[in-house]
C-alpha cells in the first residue's frame, strides 16, 4: 500500500465508521447467525499471494459486519456496557497510526506523562484521596492479578518470586460470594489455589460481605497456621450488583495487616458523580481500587485503571531491568511496564484525555445520572406489569426481573425462554443470570447513546414478548 492509497482507505474506514454509528439502530442489537457460519465463509488456508484491498474490504462489510454484536447499539442492555464515545475513537484512531509500543519512558515520554496526568484526574473525578497513584491497565482482570500478587509477595515477605510457593505457608485470600471470575483466575494464575480464597457469605440489600464472618475466618485461619494475606471487596457485582461495606472490610484488614483490593470495574464510573460515593465510603483505606473507564464513562475498549497508594509493592513485585530495559540519564521518571505483567503497552492515556475534554465531567455524570434514573423507572414499571417481580432493585443502573411462568412451567425454563425470544427478535439485548439459585433476567442502562425512547422500546420489547408466551 502506498502513501496515497493508505490515505484512502484511512478516509473510507473513517466513512465507514460514521456511517456504521448512525446507522446502529436499524440493525439487531445481536446477530441471528449460527455457531460455525462466519468460520464458514473464510478460507482455511492463508493466501499465497496478495489480495487486493477492495477485496479484503468488501469481506469484511460481507462477512464480518453481520456476524458482530453491535455493543455500541443504544439498546445494549446486556452484561455490562463496552462503551466508546466517538471522541476515543478518534484518539484511537491516531494511537493506531502511531502504532507505538509504549513500555518505558523512553519508548514515548508523552504516552508516559499523559498516563500519569490521566489517571490524576480521574483520581480527582472520582473523589479519591490524593496519595493514591496508578496506572492504565488492560482488563480489570490484570489489575486484580496485580493485587493479588502483591498480596501473595507482602505475606511471603516477598519470597515467593524468588522462591516459589512450596515450603511457604499456605495463603489465604478472601472475597465474598458474589465477586466476578476474574478475581478466581487472579487467585489460580498467582499459585494460591482456589480452595484458599475464602469466600465469605453475603448478605442485606447490597448483598455484601458479613465482616464479622469475614474476621472469625481469618482468626481461625491464623489459629489454623495458615497466612492471611488480603481482601478483595467488590462496589457493583458483575451479576446484580453486590456491594461490600467498605469502610468496615478496611477496618477488618487494618486490625489484620491485610492488603485490599476493591473491584469496581463497573461501578468506579459512577463515582464521578458526588451522590453516588455512598456505595464505597471508606475507599480511601483501600491499598489497590480497580475501575473500568471502558465500561460505563465512555473510553473506548481496551481502558482499565488501577490505582495503587503504595507503588513501591506493586514495582518490588513486578519489575525486572534487564540493561536492554534500563533508562539511562532520565531521573525521576516512570516506567509504567514496572506496574503490570505484560511488558508491552498500548498508549492508552490519549482516549482519555480526547474523552475528558470533550464531555468534561458534567457532561458524563449527566449520562450517569440518565441512565440510573431510566433503569429506577423501567424497574418501577416492570414492577407494575402483570406477571412481572424485581428479583434485585437497581443498584445503580442494574437490576434483575423475572416473569412469572404459566401454570405448570417451570420458572427457570420459562425465563430463559423468554430472555431469548427478546434477543431473538434483535431490538434489544439482555441477559440472564442466577439469584439465590434461580434464574433471573438482568437489564444494565448504560450506552452511551441510549435515550429514554429506547429505555420505554425495551419495556414494550420485554412485555410483548412475555405475553406471546403466556
Ligand atoms: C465487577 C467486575 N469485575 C471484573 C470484571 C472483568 O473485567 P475485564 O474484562 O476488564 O477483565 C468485570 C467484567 O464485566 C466485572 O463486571
Amino acid at each position: 500500500m502506498n502513501e496515497s492509497e493508505f490515505r484512502d482507505w484511512s478516509h473510507k474506514a473513517a466513512d465507514w465508521g460514521a456511517d456504521y454509528r448512525a446507522g446502529l439502530r436499524d440493525r439487531p442489537v445481536r446477530p441471528q447467525t449460527k455457531p460455525g457460519a462466519i468460520a464458514g465463509q473464510i478460507a482455511a488456508s492463508p493466501p499465497e499471494t496478495a489480495e487486493a484491498m477492495a477485496d479484503i474490504f468488501a469481506d469484511f462489510e460481507r462477512i464480518v459486519v453481520p456476524g458482530m454484536t453491535h455493543w455500541q447499539h443504544p439498546r445494549f442492555f446486556a452484561y455490562f456496557p463496552a462503551n466508546a464515545a466517538p471522541e476515543s475513537v478518534v484518539a484511537e484512531y491516531l494511537v493506531s497510526a502511531m502504532a507505538a509500543q509504549c513500555m518505558l519512558w523512553q519508548t514515548s515520554p508523552a504516552a508516559t506523562e499523559l498516563e500519569t496526568r490521566m489517571v490524576d484526574w480521574l483520581r480527582q473525578a472520582l473523589g479519591l484521596a490524593d496519595g493514591f497513584a496508578g496506572s492504565i491497565q488492560d482488563s480489570a482482570s490484570s489489575a486484580t492479578l496485580n493485587a493479588v500478587l502483591v498480596m501473595r509477595e507482602r505475606a511471603l515477605d516477598w519470597a515467593g518470586n524468588r522462591e516459589g510457593l512450596p515450603g511457604q505457608k499456605t495463603l489465604r485470600i478472601y472475597s465474598s460470594d458474589q465477586v466476578h471470575t476474574s478475581i478466581d483466575r487472579a487467585i489460580w494464575v498467582a499459585g494460591v489455589g482456589e480452595r484458599n480464597l475464602v469466600r465469605i457469605p453475603t448478605g442485606g440489600s447490597l448483598r455484601g460481605m458479613d465482616v464479622t464472618a469475614l474476621e472469625r475466618a481469618i482468626e481461625a485461619d491464623r489459629a489454623a497456621g495458615h497466612l492471611p494475606a488480603g481482601i478483595i471487596a467488590c462496589v457493583g457485582g458483575t451479576s446484580v450488583g453486590a456491594t461490600d461495606d467498605i469502610a468496615a472490610v478496611v477496618a477488618v484488614a487494618r486490625r489484620h495487616g491485610l492488603y485490599v483490593h476493591v473491584d469496581a470495574a463497573w461501578a468506579g464510573s459512577a463515582m464521578i458523580c458526588p451522590e453516588f460515593r455512598h456505595f464505597w465510603t471508606g475507599v480511601d483505606g483501600a491499598d489497590s481500587i480497580v475501575f473500568n473507564p471502558h465500561k460505563w464513562l465512555g473510553a473506548q475498549f481496551d481502558c482499565s485503571i488501577q490505582f495503587v497508594r503504595d507503588p513501591e509493592s506493586l514495582v518490588r513485585t513486578l519489575a525486572i531491568r534487564p540493561e536492554y530495559l534500563k533508562t539511562h540519564g532520565a531521573d525521576g521518571i516512570v516506567n509504567y511496564s514496572e506496574w503490570s505483567v505484560p511488558l508491552g503497552r498500548r498508549f492508552r492515556a490519549l482516549k482519555l484525555w480526547f474523552l475528558l475534554r470533550a464531555y468534561g465531567l458534567e457532561g458524563l455524570r449527566a449520562r450517569i445520572r440518565d441512565h440510573v434514573r431510566w433503569s429506577e423507572g423501567l424497574a418501577g414499571r416492570l414492577k407494575r406489569a402483570p406477571r412481572f417481580e424485581i428479583v434485585t432493585a437497581p443498584m445503580l443502573s442494574l437490576f434483575s426481573f423475572r416473569h412469572r411462568a404459566p401454570d405448570g412451567r417451570d420458572e427457570d425454563v420459562h425465563n430463559q425462554h423468554l430472555v431469548d425470544s427478546i434477543n431473538a427478535r434483535g431490538l434489544i439485548y439482555l441477559t440472564q443470570t442466577r439469584v439465590d439459585g434461580r434464574l433471573a433476567i438482568r437489564v444494565s442502562v448504560g450506552q452511551f447513546d441510549t435515550t429514554e425512547a429506547d429505555v420505554d422500546v425495551a419495556f414494550d420489547a420485554i412485555v410483548e414478548t412475555a405475553a406471546t408466551l403466556n
